[in-house]
């Protein structure tokens, strides 16, 4: 019998485990790609206190891929990989569209934007993993990279 991913003994694995599906950009898309996220992870061995930032962190990045990235447009597509070593999990989400700077997003704890009901995503996001990258992928479109290892910092701090 095939051993799943769940089974196989990671440490003396040396490349990651790779789960990739290909999204519609269709909002019901969000709810699959957070579910998928929570069940990989969990196979991964994650916590639920990490599971639960992970399903948020990967819901706000695709409904970022699809509203921003591809704009809506039902003929492009949302990709997300998962990538599992030993220590960490990488989520990479990549759309087709033409990118963005995170260090030019308007900071929502200033003031001015504390009544904004937008712009809290990708703050979330940065709360919740331990990694947040965002690749322009030159004419192929947007790649974001949410890193979060299996003992983050604010575990060992606590
Ligand atoms: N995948 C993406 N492609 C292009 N721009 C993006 C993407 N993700 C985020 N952005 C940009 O970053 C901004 C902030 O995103 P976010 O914090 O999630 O807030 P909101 O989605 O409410 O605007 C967005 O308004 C958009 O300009
Ligand atoms: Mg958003």
């Amino acid at each position: 019998m095939p051993a799943c991913a769940g089974e196989i003994p990671l440490a003396m694995n040396p490349e990651p485990q790779v789960v990739e599906v290909s999204l519609q950009s269709d909002l019901k898309s969000v709810e699959a790609a957070e579910e998928l996220a929570e069940d990989v992870c969990t196979k991964a061995g994650f916590d639920d206190e990490d599971l639960h930032k992970i399903g948020m962190a990967v819901h706000e990045s695709v409904i970022n891929a699809i509203w921003h990235g591809n704009k809506n447009d039902a003929s492009k597509r949302v990709w997300l990989r998962f990538q599992i070593h030993p220590d960490r999990v990488e989520i990479h989400i990549r759309d087709q569209g033409s990118g963005f700077e995170p260090g030019r997003i308007p900071d929502p704890l200033e003031s001015e934007n504390l009544l904004k009901s937008s712009g809290r995503g990708i703050f979330l996001i940065r709360s919740f993993v331990d990694e947040f990258r965002v690749e322009n992928l030159k004419g192929l479109g947007t790649e974001v990279i949410l890193v979060k290892r299996r003992n983050s910092k604010e575990k060992k701090e606590a």
